[in-house]
């Protein structure tokens, strides 16, 4: 009997201790999971909001979901937005403007209701997953540098009230000019005159495990250093070994002038000896469209920018310095913000128009899980090897001629004439032909000298550049 009875004490003893052993192990491994989650690298994109056509917020979250995009940053902390988020997995960071750094870097209760109105209310239904604290303050409104370390501290204790410090991250978003001499990046320290400001702040996020928030866009750095940055080098497009940068203090090798931005950020910390804060780069981007100043603000460069930059992330290659950490990265931006003043660059940043129409495609394929609206199951039609000009000839005076395709840009003077032979020629009519016909089965043939393929022929042939293919140039057009 009494053995029995310590058999049955001893079986609940365990049965307790199972049991929260496995709670354990389960929270260890949601823990784990959220984890896993945090590093792995996203693509997201901001949503500035001077757009003359908005959608509703409900249309606005119903389009996001559409598009598979996981990660927004707003420049506010706009109520209807973050309701329409709720039960949604987007995750969104939320911003202080800089109007309201005065209120919230001088009265933490004035910060603890801010995260009472703007996080507490909605959190978790909506994914908060950071604030973002005033924008580039130090270059901006530098009177104001002195409130944002009060700011954030305010709204990091007002988190800690709440437990929500570890979920929700604070930080302050940064214009890559307080960093100097960037290339090569070993080089690179943060301007000292801002150095009392900066190096309180590191530390203040390697204290609480936050990001250091940087704009970076390769686009001015090229445009400022015409002549000395190449623009392949800016667009992350391949490159001849003697093209890429090397680092001569470290002889790393950049490829692309993003990762040499990033790990400038790096070498800047570094020499503050922050070296456990991990950069998120919360814009980038190449604006589509700009003024006669600004003649490489192109579809074709923008959609090359944006297509190789979220592949860049997805490879998870991290930098020269810092193979094993890449950073996420949100683009600048979802919509053309009509209503900006000039230049004109400025209104045509987007990734598509106010009315979620596309302002060009992005060459995305094989990722899948990003941008539904991509070119993943694109077809082309393109001329095949092995066929002397002759032939070739013949079949695009047929598709020029009787065909009807369009052939006015392969026309000499016209943007598509280079590169000039008679193959290239031939795949953008055949695939203008095949385009027009609606890809109807016969269309792709031209006595046997043609042939689909499902890849895009600009990311063999970076020369074939003029519309990556005709099916996208009418779309631009
Ligand atoms: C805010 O709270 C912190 C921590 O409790 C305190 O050190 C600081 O003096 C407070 N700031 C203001 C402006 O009251
Ligand atoms: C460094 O920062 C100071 C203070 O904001 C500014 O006046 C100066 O122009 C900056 N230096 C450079 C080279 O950008
Ligand atoms: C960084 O560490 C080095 C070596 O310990 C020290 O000499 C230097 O003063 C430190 N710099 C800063 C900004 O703390
Ligand atoms: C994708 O883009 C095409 C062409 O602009 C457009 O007609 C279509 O509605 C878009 N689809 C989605 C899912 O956004
Ligand atoms: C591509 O097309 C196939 C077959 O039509 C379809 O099953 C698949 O879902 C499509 N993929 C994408 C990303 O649209
Ligand atoms: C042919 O293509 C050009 C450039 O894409 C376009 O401007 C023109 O309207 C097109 N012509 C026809 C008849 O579709």
């Amino acid at each position: 009997m009494a053995n029995s009875k310590l058999n049955i004490i001893l079986i609940h003893i365990l049965f307790l201790s199972f049991s929260s052993f496995a709670e354990a192990l389960d929270s260890q491994l949601k823990q784990q999971n959220q984890d896993e989650e945090e590093r792995v690298p996203f693509v997201g994109v901001n949503i500035g909001t001077d757009v003359s056509n908005l959608p509703a917020a409900s249309d606005l979250v119903a389009f996001l979901q559409l598009q598979k995009i996981t990660h927004v940053r707003v420049y506010d902390a706009n109520q209807d937005i973050l309701k329409a988020l709720s039960g949604t997995k987007i995750r969104v960071i939320i911003s202080v403007p800089n109007n309201q750094l005065l209120a919230i870097g001088s009265s933490n209760s004035t910060a603890a209701s801010w995260i009472d109105r703007n996080v507490v209310a909605y959190y978790p239904q909506t994914l908060v997953s950071g604030i973002s604290v005033g924008d580039e303050v130090l270059t901006s409104v530098p009177s104001s540098a002195p409130l944002i370390l009060p700011a954030l501290e305010s709204l990091y204790n007002a988190l800690v009230a709440s437990n929500l410090h570890q979920q929700i991250k604070v930080s302050t978003p940064h214009a890559a000019s307080i960093i100097l001499d960037p290339f090569p990046p070993s080089q690179a320290y943060f301007n000292q005159s801002l150095v009392s400001v900066i190096l309180p702040l590191l530390q203040f996020l390697s204290r609480t495990g936050s990001p250091l928030m940087m704009n970076l866009y390769p686009y001015y750095v090229f445009m400022q250093n015409k002549g000395v940055v190449p623009l392949d080098n800016a667009l992350f497009k391949p490159l001849t070994p003697n093209k890429e940068m090397v680092d001569p203090n470290t002889l790393l090798h950049y490829t692309n002038v993003l990762d040499a931005m990033v790990d400038a950020a790096y070498f800047s910390m570094k020499n503050l000896n922050i070296t456990d804060v991990v950069v998120l780069v919360t814009e980038t981007g190449w604006p589509a469209k700009g003024d006669s100043k600004e003649p490489y603000a192109t579809k074709d460069n923008a959609d090359t920018y944006n297509s190789n930059l979220i592949r860049h992330v997805f490879d998870r290659s991290g930098t020269p310095l810092h193979p094993e950490t890449t950073s996420s990265v949100f683009i600048y931006e979802l919509f053309n913000e009509d209503l900006r003043s000039p230049p004109l660059s400025e209104a045509n940043w987007g990734l598509f128009y106010g009315n979620t129409t596309p302002a060009y495609l992005l060459h995305v394929s094989g990722i899948g899980t990003f941008l539904a609206n991509d070119t993943t199951n694109q077809t082309y039609c393109i001329a095949m090897d092995g066929f002397d000009s002759k032939t070739l000839q013949a079949a695009l005076d047929w598709a020029c001629g009787p065909g009807r395709a369009n052939c006015s840009e392969i026309q000499p003077g016209e943007s598509c004439f280079q590169p000039n032979n008679v193959k290239n020629h031939a795949s953008y009519a055949f695939d203008s032909y095949y385009q027009k016909e609606g890809k109807a089965q016969g269309s792709c043939d031209f006595k046997g000298v043609a042939m689909i393929t499902t890849t895009d022929p600009s990311k063999f042939n970076f020369e074939f550049s003029c519309c990556h293919f005709v099916q996208l140039c009418w779309n631009w057009k």
